[in-house]
């Protein structure tokens, strides 16, 4: 939810981490601040609102120092304010912290602290933690050992950075559970912490993963790692593949709107390396299991949040029809709660494009307390949801910096119909001749998705149309059907306009109530199994004086004459085309919030990975 970026080394810290925090306002945006030891003393910066304004307040009243910590706050606790913003100081003034996660039981401990006569600067949660370090570097214990004293309080999930006046040339960093990433960046005679991979990847490719209950301390020439008891370990470090422009906007005027674009070249990424053309096979060894093994899976529960839940929808569709296995799709944060029924037979595939949702890292802990069979299907390289997998299908698109997911939901989608199809061959459910059909309609994907993108300027004459309504309800069928929940929920999360998914053939049991003109419908009504059933259902919403939108095949000459308004999308194999039908859906919701004057790539309220439940 919230931003991390640390730094310690030969230059100045200022700009390192005002900069690397500008990568990562879209995680969480309504303060900011950071602290700079400067000649022996603790300087703190920090303001309530956009990045901007810590800058104007760096360039007011500068300060400059080789160690320093940043964030960006998405406020759990406590308003949005220039007190409640991070860093936060302990009573001593020796020691400053910085803090992702919720402290669950954070009144008993404040009561404790101000029963030892703490005066709380904050109506933070955070402050307590940093009042804890105080209190055992007052007794002694080096910064390392303070910090993981503190931390044995606090329930709930945690990443945490601080620095003490006592220890200058050190960083500490520590995690608990999955309240956001620690990355560590290794450099020349300098090292970076973060959040995420995109706060460094300026300064350093080469990164190492913190765990929960490690604890890491970082000085100008490396870092060491210790479990939260104190006992040394190892942690490996990677080289990020991402490049640093790809992280960046560019030309376009949105981040969201340039993830729109990449999307001919993230689904030919998704695919790279996984398909033989030649032979019509899909290859996913890092599933790590064989034809024996595949025919002993009795179930698949796909669990998610969001729009990787759409995406575990589509999938259940793909999965059930071409690898014949039962597929359940369980919003993470109903499954974790819900005793589920899994067993060493069922896999447990977890969605999620960052890796660090906290709802579906807790949905597949419990799939493992069960015995379950765990794969994740992730974007984010070393990420929890991949670390604690037993095989991971990575999405390999790149960062997704647009709070409003986009090629990470085309991406998974493409990456379900891989997976339904080698599960289908490894289990013998699909004749050769079907597969190889199945396997080259892969190559039709990435140019079915820039015939749709070249016709942004026709969907932008629909977003106009419907820029001022208030409700809105999107309809669709079978494989479809989910990418009525996702347009919806593109709409719902950047224009702030009320819209609702509803699976079509639920309308006549009550929705069709809804229906006048104020209630436009958009409807996907595409060239597949469900086509004909669609069909009456605009006809019943056009006989109540409905508004429709039709997304529909080119050459469709029955919806044109029942259709106000038309969305053509090309001719695509129909187990494919919710990777097609999404995309003039993404960009209505863009264009429509742009015409609104709305904040696309920091919708109000939200962050980009919710870390917290
Ligand atoms: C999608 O546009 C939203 N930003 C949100 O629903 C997101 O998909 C959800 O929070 C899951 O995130 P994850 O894929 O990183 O787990």
């Amino acid at each position: 939810m919230c931003g991390i970026v640390g730094y310690v080394g030969a230059r100045n810290a200022t700009p390192i981490i005002y900069e690397g925090l500008k990568t990562l306002e879209y995680r969480g945006y309504d303060s900011a601040g950071l602290a700079v030891i400067q000649d022996g003393q603790i300087e703190i910066r920090r303001d309530v609102g956009k990045l901007s304004r810590l800058r104007t307040l760096l360039d007011k009243d500068p300060v400059e120092g080789t160690i320093g910590i940043g964030h960006t706050r998405w406020a759990t606790h406590g308003p949005p304010s220039e007190r409640n913003a991070h860093p936060h100081m302990g009573a001593s003034g020796e020691v400053v912290l910085v803090h992702n996660g919720i402290v669950e039981n954070f009144l008993e401990l404040r009561d404790e602290l101000a029963s030892e006569g703490i005066a709380f600067q904050s109506d933070t949660d955070t402050e307590v933690i940093v009042h804890l370090v105080d209190r055992y570097l007052a007794m002694g214990h080096d910064l390392p050992e303070a910090a993981r004293k503190a931390m044995v309080h606090l329930q709930g999930a945690h990443a945490i950075v601080l620095m003490a006046l006592k220890e200058p040339d050190k960083i500490v960093a520590a995690r608990i559970g999955n309240a956001g990433g620690v990355v560590i960046g290794v450099g020349e005679g300098e090292m970076f912490v973060a959040s995420d991979i995109p706060a460094i990847l300026d300064h350093t490719r080469r990164m190492a993963f913190l765990e929960s209950r490690q604890v890491a301390v970082i000085d100008h020439q490396g870092f060491s790692v210790s479990t939260l008891e104190g006992n040394p370990l190892e942690i490996e470090v990677q080289t990020i593949q991402w490049d640093a422009v790809s992280a960046q906007k560019g030309e376009y005027k949105h981040f969201m709107l340039k993830e729109i674009f990449e999307q001919v070249r993230s689904t030919t990424d998704t695919i790279r390396d996984r398909v033989d053309f030649e032979g019509g096979h899909i290859l996913l060894p890092e599933l790590g299991i064989d034809a024996k093994q595949a025919k002993r899976i009795e179930k698949i529960v796909i669990t998610a949040c969001g729009t990787a839940a759409h995406a575990g929808m589509v999938g259940k569709v793909l999965i059930e029809r071409l690898a014949r296995i039962p597929v359940e799709v369980d919003i993470a944060s109903e499954f974790r709660y819900r005793d589920p029924i899994v067993n060493e037979n069922t896999v447990v595939l977890a969605i999620s494009q960052s890796g660090e949702t906290a709802d579906t890292l807790a949905a597949m802990e419990l799939a493992r307390q069960r015995g379950a069979i765990l794969w994740s299907n992730v974007n984010a390289v070393g990420s929890q949801a991949m670390r604690i997998a037993d095989g991971t299908i990575t999405m390999q698109v790149g960062p997704e910096i647009g709070v409003a997911s986009t090629k990470a939901f085309t991406a998974p989608l493409v990456d379900m119909y891989m997976l339904a199809v080698y599960l289908g061959e490894l289990r013998g459910e699909l004749d050769e001749k079907i597969r190889r059909r199945l396997v080259h309609d892969l190559r039709l994907i990435p140019d079915l998705v820039g015939q749709c993108l070249d016709r942004a300027p026709d969907v932008e004459k629909v977003a106009w149309a419907l820029k001022d309504m208030d409700h809105c309800l999107y309809l669709g069928r079978g494989i479809n059907m989910p990418i009525a929940y996702e347009g919806a929920l593109k709409l719902k999360e950047i224009s702030y306009i009320h819209a609702e998914a509803y699976p079509a053939g639920e309308m006549k049991h009550g929705p069709i109530a809804l229906i006048d003109e104020d209630m436009p419908v958009i409807a996907i009504v595409p060239r597949d199994p469900w086509y004909e059933k669609m069909l009456s259902q605009i006809e019943q919403t056009k006989a109540r004086g409905g508004v429709v939108v039709a997304v529909a095949t080119d050459g469709d000459e029955l919806l044109p004459p029942i259709s106000d308004h038309m969305i053509w999308v090309p001719e695509t194999p129909w187990l494919l085309n919710p990777a097609i039908t999404i995309i003039p859906l993404q960009l209505l919701a863009y264009q429509i919030a742009v015409i609104r004057g709305c904040d696309v790539d920091q919708p109000r309220n939200l962050a980009k990975s919710v870390t917290v439940e």
